[in-house]
């Protein structure tokens, strides 16, 4: 592909793969990579979209998307970086990185003025590099307070990556807290995937106050890129009653993918990898391509 911008994303052949073979014993660990390490990228990067992942609800479906998101549109040969804002550090491990091994990670680089570059590791899946956190991270939130630009430091340390990829998708904590303050001001714009359940809605209206607040006074530009419906089942009434009330209340803002739950997107990663490893056949793996194709669509 000569040229990310022009391709026809439908023409474009998804290779999928198998998965890698489970693993149960344990094996000799590969060195982790470091970005000098990082394979060149094979195609001309337009503006670089970065995307916050934000639901100040835990549970609906974040993290699953940010992995599986970034991990698809690396799939549809796009450069992304993942970046782990959240001190439980699931998207790191859902991608197989042992925290242990970790000598640096988000938290040095918000607080200890590491660059971002030190802590990146490359080609973790086709086409995707991970910031990774540790739990490390959780002090973050507290000694961030006493901070000189406090809810710049996301901003400032990844604005030097801005060029080198096509995307930086970054996976929030679940609160309102000064982590996500830091994703608000670093993003471009907001994908806020939202649970098909009972009050799905709910506190939907403190996330969109939150984020006007900081469009006011940090970040003019921010805005909602999309909403995404997740964990859709399609034989429950349920289900459908949510899709029409999200549809109704925030319009075509909604992807028209809805991720289905299934019990592959939970299992994925215990084995450290993306949907698209682990089923890639799988209707989770579908959704999650069909939805990387809409996110390039919208650019
Ligand atoms: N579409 C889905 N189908 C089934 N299980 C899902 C799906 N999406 C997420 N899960 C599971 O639901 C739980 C919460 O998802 P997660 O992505 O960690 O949410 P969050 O990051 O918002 O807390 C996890 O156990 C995850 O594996
Ligand atoms: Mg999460």
């Amino acid at each position: 592909m000569p040229n990310g911008q022009d391709i026809d994303i439908d023409s474009v052949e998804v290779i999928v793969r198998d998965p890698r073979p489970v693993v149960s014993e344990p094996v000799e660990k590969e060195a982790l990579r470091s970005y000098k390490d990082k394979k060149p990228v094979d195609h001309v990067i337009g503006q670089t979209k970065i995307l916050a992942i934000i639901n100040q609800k835990g549970g609906v479906g974040k993290t699953t998307t940010a992995i599986d998101l970034a991990a698809a549109l690396g799939e549809l040969n796009k450069a992304v970086l993942l970046v782990d804002l959240d001190p439980q550090g699931n998207a790191s491990s859902g991608l197989g990185i042992e925290k242990n091994d970790l000598e640096h990670c988000i938290y040095d680089v918000l607080l200890d003025d590491v660059p971002i570059e030190d802590i990146i590791i490359p080609d973790i899946y086709p086409g995707l590099d991970l910031a990774p956190a540790t739990i490390n991270l959780a002090g973050a939130e507290v000694e961030l307070v006493s901070e000189m630009a406090r809810e710049n430091r996301l901003k400032e340390a990844i604005g030097s990556l801005r060029g080198k990829y096509d995307f930086i998708i970054i996976d929030c904590p679940p609160s309102l807290g000064l982590l996500t303050v830091n994703a608000f001001v670093a993003a471009d714009k907001l994908l806020i995937p939202i649970q098909c359940e009972f009050y799905a809605l709910e506190g939907v209206t403190k996330l969109l106050d939150s984020m006007k607040r900081v469009k006011s006074r940090l970040n003019p530009s921010l805005d909602i890129y999309g909403v995404l419906l997740t964990m859709y089942d399609n034989r429950t009434t349920l289900s459908k009653q949510v899709v029409d009330e999200v549809r109704g209340y925030f319009g075509s803002v909604v992807f028209d993918t809805m991720i289905p739950r299934t019990v592959k997107l939970s299992e994925a990663p215990s084995f450290g990898q993306p949907i698209t490893y682990y089923d890639p056949k799988g209707k989770g793996s579908i959704a999650y391509l069909e939805l990387a194709k809409e996110v390039i669509n919208r650019g």
